[in-house]
């Protein structure tokens, strides 16, 4: 006897909802604040901040043996607009032509340039090798055994990364899969039968997330993957993970399958990722919430704040019909006498940093807990120092959350970095405040501030793996400033100036310094320069995004380079900024973007233009490139991400009629040139 399956009909906008109810204020300082801060830095009274907020760049460019030609502007300029041609005279840093705002259904470069995709969702990576079947037909464990969903935060790893690291011929090339599009996923979309989702479309879904490990390799100048390789690897939301850090084996991570709190399987919703010093890879733990339910009448403080979801879990995974405990466990519902009957606890194993080496393809993914828990975007570390500790700063992106920064106990050494450097540090948050200073606030049980304000709020943590495993909370408790949505940082590699983007948050009504607008639709980029004392730091915003004419300071966006909705960043060894943007489908259809894109950005002089437009209802996220520039991987996800089953909004990559798939764009110069020159 059959059971018919029913189509599902599953929402999967992809974020978390609100979470942060808290009540510690944010700032009552306004624009008008802001602006009387520029007139006095424009006034030189602030000399010292003006220099590190831009002058001090010049000549930041001739850092690397190989980028000889393209030091940037040496201009401290003060162009009217960003995309005068003139601003830039000095040097090619922006050589190319900015190309128009455009929805095609194809990937747009400037002249001179070429795209082409490449190892899009579905090509067969490990193990049997099968291949993808444009119907939707392949099985779970085809899925297991072919690159993953929704391409994300990206790596190129050059093959001599841990010696010289400058092939750009070989590498591995490492990747986020993020999540999946229901209804371009599978071949009829979601179903369920009797309330229960069929097992092997759960274990597809749960392969198509995690990280793909790609071993790539460069002959006649086209780039093809190593078939056979031993690097190639997929990590999926299945894979089994070491806990490591502070909040190793606490009793809140206590689950039937390690009832000591030492293990769990799988990373979820990685978005964007993050190169170790020691070139390991670290991939972001983002919406994870969603994909748990929690029944239980009262919620703990460590589910509720992560949004985690009382009625069922976004893909029903724990309904797999089999029952069986790797899909069992997405149920956080109290149903055993202890954590270590039941997976109560299962969240909290997740919302973390994860360590990957992929040069070791046996090795075992490694959660890190001191770098917090949250809906982490990424992470980017500032370039290490010999005999210093290392520092890395990751966003939370849901609405009116933060951004933090992680210092480690130990020094670095070169030659015996390791990921040890991440189980032991301070966590500090992001307090912006309205005059451009700024203070990171510690998340640390022993500091005498920490307790105090902790003891104000009446809130209670009964260790240092408790502050970790409620990060968020604790940084309510230390009066963080709640941001428009903080996404990927980049960091300077010469000045160790930091970018971040906040994508938009159009439900903001009380605006403050650091997030100036009300309904914040369209997003911007906030940097800033630590001090010396390493708690406290000088800010100011690099860019507003919005249409025509919208003006950060002396600069006004155009038609070369409105955007809206930031989210990816990268600075390239040259210092040049890349900008990909992330508009929901509506703000792409309705709005005058065009689709989403990437910008490339001078910080010294901010001429800023559009260098790639991607296809029907995708995101552009993640960009990296070989060491001499040369050859630049972009990743598209989800294109035709509104699509019905059936009836595609997108057929980019394979044209015709084919399934939208994400994939990776590789780009070049025609000349051979580097990217942007
Ligand atoms: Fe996965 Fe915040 O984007
Ligand atoms: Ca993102
Ligand atoms: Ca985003
Ligand atoms: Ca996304």
């Amino acid at each position: 006897m059959i059971e018919k399956n029913t189509p599902l009909v599953i929402d999967n906008s992809g974020e978390e909802p609100l979470s942060n109810f808290s009540d510690n204020p944010t700032f009552a300082a306004i624009l008008d604040a802001r602006q009387q801060r520029r007139a006095f830095l424009k006034g030189g009274v602030g000399a010292a901040v003006a220099t590190f907020m831009g002058i001090s760049l010049v000549g930041c460019g001739s850092d690397d043996d190989d980028n000889n030609s393209s030091s940037s502007s040496s201009s401290s300029s003060t162009a009217s607009s960003s995309t005068s041609s003139s601003s830039s005279s000095a040097a090619p840093m922006l050589g190319f032509t900015a190309i128009a705002a455009a929805r095609p259904d194809t990937i747009l470069v400037p002249e001179g340039y070429t795209a082409t995709a490449f190892v899009p969702w579905g090509t067969p990576l490990t193990g049997s090798l099968p291949a993808f079947n444009d119907d939707g037909s392949n099985t779970g464990a085809d899925q297991e055994q072919q690159v993953g969903a929704h391409h994300d935060g990206i790596f190129f790893l050059p093959m001599d990364a841990k010696t010289t690291g400058t092939n750009s011929d070989e590498g591995l090339l490492v990747m986020n899969h993020e999540y999946f599009d229901p209804n371009v996923f599978h071949t009829n979309g979601p179903t369920s039968v009797d309330g229960k989702r069929p097992t092997d479309e759960v274990r597809k879904e749960v392969a198509g997330h995690g990280v793909s490990v790609i071993h790539i390799r460069k002959t006649d100048n086209v780039w093809a993957v190593v078939e056979g390789s031993v690097f190639n690897r997929r990590i999926t939301g299945a894979t089994p993970m070491d806990i490591r850090g502070p909040v190793m084996a606490s009793a809140k991570l206590s689950t039937k399958y390690s009832p000591n709190g030492t293990e769990t399987r799988g990373t979820l919703n990685n978005c964007g990722s993050g190169l170790t010093p020691w070139n390991t890879y670290l991939t972001a733990e983002e919406n994870w919430a969603g994909y748990f339910v929690n029944k239980d009448a009262t919620m703990p403080r460590e589910h509720s704040r992560y949004g985690v979801p009382d009625d069922h879990g976004r893909f029903y995974w724990e309904t797999a019909e089999s029952g069986e405990d790797l899909y069992a466990r997405f149920d956080a519902s109290t149903l055993g006498a202890t954590a270590a009957d039941d997976y109560r606890n299962e969240p909290n194993t997740f919302g973390w940093m994860v360590e990957i080496d992929p040069f070791d393809p046996e090795s075992k993914p490694q959660k890190r807990t001191a770098l917090g828990r949250f809906g982490h975007e990424g992470v980017i570390f500032a370039p290490a120092e010999e005999g210093k500790p290392i520092v890395c700063y990751s966003g939370d992106d849901s609405t009116n959350e933060y951004i933090y920064k992680y210092v480690s106990a130990d020094n670095y050494y070169a030659a015996i970095a390791g990921g040890y450097l991440l189980n032991n540090g301070t966590l500090y948050v992001a307090k912006f405040n309205e005059d451009g200073s700024g203070d990171w606030l510690p998340l640390d049980i022993s500091n005498p501030d920490f307790i105090a304000k902790a003891a104000d709020a009446e809130v209670t943590f009964a260790d240092q793996a408790d502050v970790l495993i409620n990060t968020r909370l604790a940084a309510d408790v230390m009066g963080a400033t709640k941001m428009d949505r903080p996404e990927w940082g980049a960091v300077h590699p010469d000045t160790g100036e930091v970018y971040f983007t906040l994508t938009n948050n159009s439900g903001r009504t009380v605006t403050d310094a650091a997030n100036p607008r009300p309904e914040n639709r369209t997003g911007h980029i906030i940097r800033w320069r630590e001090n010396a004392d390493a708690n406290t730091f000088e800010w100011d915003i690099f860019l507003l995004g919005g249409d025509v004419g919208t003006t950060t300071g002396e600069i006004s966006l155009t038609a070369d380079n409105h955007f809206a909705s930031p989210d990816g960043l990268w600075i390239d060894s040259r210092g040049v900024l890349w900008i990909q943007t992330d508009m929901s489908g509506s703000q792409q259809g309705d709005g005058p973007f065009g689709n989403n894109q990437m910008l490339a950005a001078d910080p010294v002089t901010k001429e800023t233009k559009r260098f790639l437009v991607g296809p029907m209802d995708c995101e552009v996220t993640g960009v990296h490139a070989t060491p001499d520039l040369k050859t630049m991987f972009v990743n598209i996800q989800h294109p035709g991400d509104r699509s019905a089953v059936g009836d595609f909004t997108s057929h980019w990559p394979g044209g015709g009629t084919s399934r939208p798939r994400s994939a990776t764009v590789i780009v070049t110069k025609n000349d051979g040139g580097m990217i942007g020159s």
